[in-house]
């Protein structure tokens, strides 16, 4: 999830257990053959034979709108070892819309189809081609379209978030659009969005009819969801996977992402960084609250860390920063041109709280609007296949 969930959070995500894929942020595409140290600043995982440290997969993402230039780059991206290679047409984002990208890319099916095949044909026969998008731009007219066209061009497996561009991120999320969208199709479809805890998740499997699951905000808001769900359906879990993961347990979670945040990220931004997961956790966890409002004024990097975990930084993370080891330090400063997420400067600045946050609203509006069906089967142990984050 681009400038929310990167490398750092993947890293510190799998690391709980639960999830068999991840999918990254997206990489993108516009009319260049991109060095390949972009790919792999984006997604580090590459070096690392394209999994986590915790040995999850991750399958790069890509977004754009010109069909030889995406096959291009799949191609050079291919030449690193991605676990798959997933294509984005669910973007929302109005710089990326503007430049004909992301979901507005829904009212064009022809172009959709193009878009896949030329990346299907591009890369070898092992490397899987995916695609994600929306149920449509503004309207869900063309939906199925898509799905064919991106099924005929020979994706292997097509995420499907149940809502509109225009829908944003208003829930609900309407996974039995998602069931219409499996059922025309052969390729596998996976369910997503709003899927917050384990009901939610049983019910999105049940009403979409789909095996596997991506998981989004509802990660980031609570790490053990993935292993809950595991658990709930019957699915092996080593360990403790049944009992929910206590906040106890985040607290070095959230340690080990600031370490790698302070290695990586621009000063300015580090705070932002580490509130802005907080800002999420506060929505599982009441402790997190607790927790925001003491650090929510806090921008220094060092007082953050000392308020948090106790400590000042570790005199190793300056010592990779005079070494050069930290060269490619992220600017985030443009990032989350996303509807429901607060850029990081917001949880930088000492206004920020709650009530200036545009996600706020969103999280707020987003309890118990989740749709049921009456009478359907719980899935069983089987039904569910992949549990994806992204
Ligand atoms: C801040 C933010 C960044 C996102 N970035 C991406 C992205 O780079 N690629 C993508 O396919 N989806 C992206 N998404 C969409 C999520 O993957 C997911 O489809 C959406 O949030 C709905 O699922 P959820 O309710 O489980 O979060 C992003 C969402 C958010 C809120």
């Amino acid at each position: 999830m681009e400038g929310l969930l990167d490398h750092m959070l993947r890293d510190t995500l799998t690391r709980v257990g639960g999830v068999d894929r991840c999918v990254s942020e997206f990489i993108r595409v516009t009319d260049q053959l991109l060095p390949a140290r972009v790919f792999k600043r984006i997604v580090p995982e590459l070096l690392n034979g394209s999994r986590t440290h915790a040995g999850v997969p991750v399958r790069a993402q890509l977004l754009g709108s010109d069909p030889p230039c995406l096959a291009e780059n799949a191609a050079r991206l291919a030449e690193l070892g991605p676990e798959g290679i997933d294509l984005n047409f669910g973007c929302p984002a109005k710089t990326v819309n503007r430049h004909r990208g992301g979901a507005v890319l829904l009212d064009e099916p022809e172009l959709v189809g193009e878009i896949v095949g030329a990346v299907r044909r591009a890369v070898p026969a092992h490397v899987p081609v995916s695609a994600k998008m929306r149920l449509g731009n503004e309207d869900r007219e063309r939906m199925l379209d898509c799905a064919r066209a991106i099924e005929a061009a020979g994706a292997s497996e097509l995420v499907v978030h149940g809502r509109t561009k225009r829908d944003g991120y208003k829930p609900p999320a309407f996974w039995d659009q998602i069931a219409v969208i499996r059922e025309a199709v052969g390729v596998e479809v996976v369910a997503n969005g709003e899927v917050w805890t384990v009901e939610d998740a049983l019910r999105c499997l049940r009403e979409s009819g789909c095996r596997s699951l991506m998981l989004g905000r509802g990660m980031v808001a609570n790490p053990g969801l993935a292993l809950a769900v595991r658990a709930a359906l019957g699915r092996d879990v080593p360990g403790q996977g049944a009992t929910p993961l206590p906040w106890s347990d985040v607290i070095p979670l959230m340690e080990r992402f600031f370490a790698q945040v302070r290695r990586k990220v621009a000063t300015k931004h580090q705070a932002g960084r580490l509130k802005q997961w907080l800002h999420y956790l506060r929505r599982h966890y009441p402790e997190a609250e607790e927790t925001y409002q003491r650090v929510r004024t806090i921008n220094a990097p060092d007082l953050l860390a000392m308020t948090l975990f106790g400590q000042t930084l570790d005199p190793t993370l300056d010592a990779a920063r005079t070494t050069g080891e930290a060269d490619d330090i992220e600017d985030h400063a443009d990032h989350a041109d996303h509807a429901d997420v607060a850029p990081v400067d917001a949880f930088n600045a000492c206004e920020s709280d709650l009530d200036t946050d545009p996600s706020a609203d969103a999280d707020a509006d987003a309890g118990g609007a989740v749709p049921t069906a009456p009478g359907a089967p719980a899935p069983s142990r089987q039904d569910s296949d992949t549990l994806i984050a992204a």
